[in-house]
């Protein structure tokens, strides 16, 4: 949404098609919702409650949305025939940008509008989008997503890492029969529409949720992968509430903003747990601004504590006054905390938290701890130890000013490169030759085995002819030999 918000506010008619109803949105985008059915809404809850439950892995992920989960690639297949949906055949566009979800087969939306299609992959680049771009993994130095791993990787992460993408790449095989029946049932009478594996060598432009010479790793990327990493942060914070504003305005020590997020209610984390966290912060000389659902059962009141419903969660962090994040550790808050150059100390839960923050503690933004089993002094000693130790305030500005370094802001990037693929009618100039090669041809393989057979004709031939000579001369030899004996 930030993307397509990027677009209005240049001034392009933007129509979105979206199964959720959007929290960016802009006055001049038009919005088609079209939600999933309740039943199907049902299966998706059941699952996320399972995987809530544990801790997953991607590839744990992945093979669910291939089984149980599989009604979120089948919902995606039904909004194409949806009369709602049908009605954009009417209007003429441009251009489609395809957000990516395991849903290939809605490509064909584009070769049906005919105008160039840009692939949004939303997260960093992967096996997936190097697939879509012709772009080379390169497995000996480039970690795949489902591992974290610092460069240069040693034997073991190595091999791991090749283990990892050929699992990828069998699940690919896997997912790609499941698309390809979705797109058969839907399109598969449609004589004037080449097969899946044709549309998807049309794509343009993919873009991706990174920044790579700020947050690693350093791999290659071919000219058709543009990177929009931070297209969710506002270039320039806005003013915030005046109570806010006001609080942190005369936070002369500091503030510290604690939120845990949407999913997670501060109000059903166990109360000794909510006491603990009282306890602590109302010790502190900084003030703290807590996101807290229920005002009229807060933890405790204390003056230099501010509660909150609601609150702007990306123009808190941007004031010069915050000190300290603490957060559930989902990857919106930690990129607009990283954003600020504010440190954090993270609580996670559930679901990718956990891993969030290892990664964050790991690349040196703060402390972690387990929500489910901090104590007073934990607790105490992990804000005490953020807050006064410079390093983590040190390495989390350092990184800000990596980040915000670049020629064009993300979002001045997503217009850019699209009004480029608008004024070169679907720059295929740009596109990687890569993407129309044969795995074999790709990798090679064709010309290594001409060049084997050459050199093994030729060790073949060479000592076909060495024991032709080496029996004639030995036999002379032994003829020699033998009239001496004589
Ligand atoms: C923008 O697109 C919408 C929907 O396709 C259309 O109804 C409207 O006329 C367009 N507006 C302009 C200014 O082109
Ligand atoms: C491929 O994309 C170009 C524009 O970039 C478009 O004109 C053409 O129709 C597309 N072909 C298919 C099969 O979608």
């Amino acid at each position: 949404m930030s993307t397509a918000k990027a677009l209005a506010e240049a001034g392009h008619n933007v129509t979105v098609v979206s199964m959720m109803k959007p929290k960016v949105m802009h006055k001049d985008i038009h919005l088609i919702v079209i939600p999933v059915t309740e039943e199907q809404q049902r299966s998706i809850e059941e699952q996320m409650a399972i995987m809530a439950g544990r801790k997953n892995s991607v590839l744990d992920t992945m093979s669910r949305f291939l089984n149980s989960l599989d009604v979120m690639i089948d919902s995606q297949a039904d909004v194409l025939t949806d009369p709602r949906f049908l009605r954009i055949y009417e209007t003429k566009f441009d251009l489609m940008i395809l957000g990516y979800f395991l849903n290939d087969f809605q490509l064909a939306v584009a070769a049906k509008l005919k105008v160039p299609v840009i692939l949004d992959g939303l997260m960093p680049p992967n096996f997936i989008t190097d697939a879509f771009a012709g772009n080379p993994s390169e497995l000996s130095y480039v970690p795949h997503m489902a591992t974290i791993a610092t460069q240069p990787m040693g034997f073991l992460k190595r091999t791991e890492n090749l283990a990892l993408h050929l699992f990828s790449k069998y699940m690919s095989t896997i997912l790609e029969s499941k698309l390809n029946h979705n797109y058969e049932k839907i399109y598969g009478g449609d004589k004037n529409l080449p097969s899946l594996k044709e549309l998807r060598k049309n794509i343009t432009l993919v873009f991706t949720g990174s920044h790579l010479i700020s947050e690693g790793p350093i791999r290659p990327l071919v000219p058709a992968i543009i990177e929009t990493g931070g297209i969710q942060v506002k270039d320039k914070p806005d003013p915030l509430p005046e109570d806010i504003g006001q609080f942190l305005n005369k936070s002369t020590q500091g503030a510290v903003f604690l939120s845990l997020g949407s999913n997670i209610k501060s109000s059903t984390v166990k109360p000794e747990i909510v006491q603990i966290i009282f306890k602590v912060l109302s010790g502190l000389k900084e003030n703290v601004i807590w996101k807290w659902e229920d005002l009229d059962n807060t933890p405790g009141n204390v003056t230099n504590i501010l509660y909150k419903t609601w609150l702007p969660q990306d123009d808190i962090l941007a004031h010069p006054n915050t000190k300290l994040f603490i957060t559930h550790a989902g990857k919106g808050g930690i990129t607009e905390s990283q954003y600020h150059g504010v440190p954090m100390v993270a609580l996670p839960v559930f679901a990718d938290q956990p891993g969030n923050a290892a990664q964050m503690e790991r690349s040196g933004f703060g402390l972690a701890l387990d929500l489910l089993t901090i104590t007073e002094d934990s607790f105490r000693q992990a804000l005490k130890e953020v807050l006064e130790n410079d390093k983590y305030s040190e390495t989390a500005r350092k990184f800000s000013t990596l980040y915000r370094d670049r020629p064009l802001t993300a979002k001045q990037t997503v217009v850019y490169w699209t009004e480029y693929v608008l004024r070169h009618r679907g720059a295929p100039h740009l596109q990687s030759p890569a993407v129309h090669m044969s795995f074999i041809e790709l990798n090679n393989l064709d010309v290594y085995t001409v060049i084997a057979s050459i050199v093994i004709s030729f060790l073949l031939l060479a000592r076909l002819v060495g024991k032709f000579l080496w029996s004639k001369l030995f036999a002379k030899a032994n003829t020699s030999a033998a009239k001496k004996n004589q």
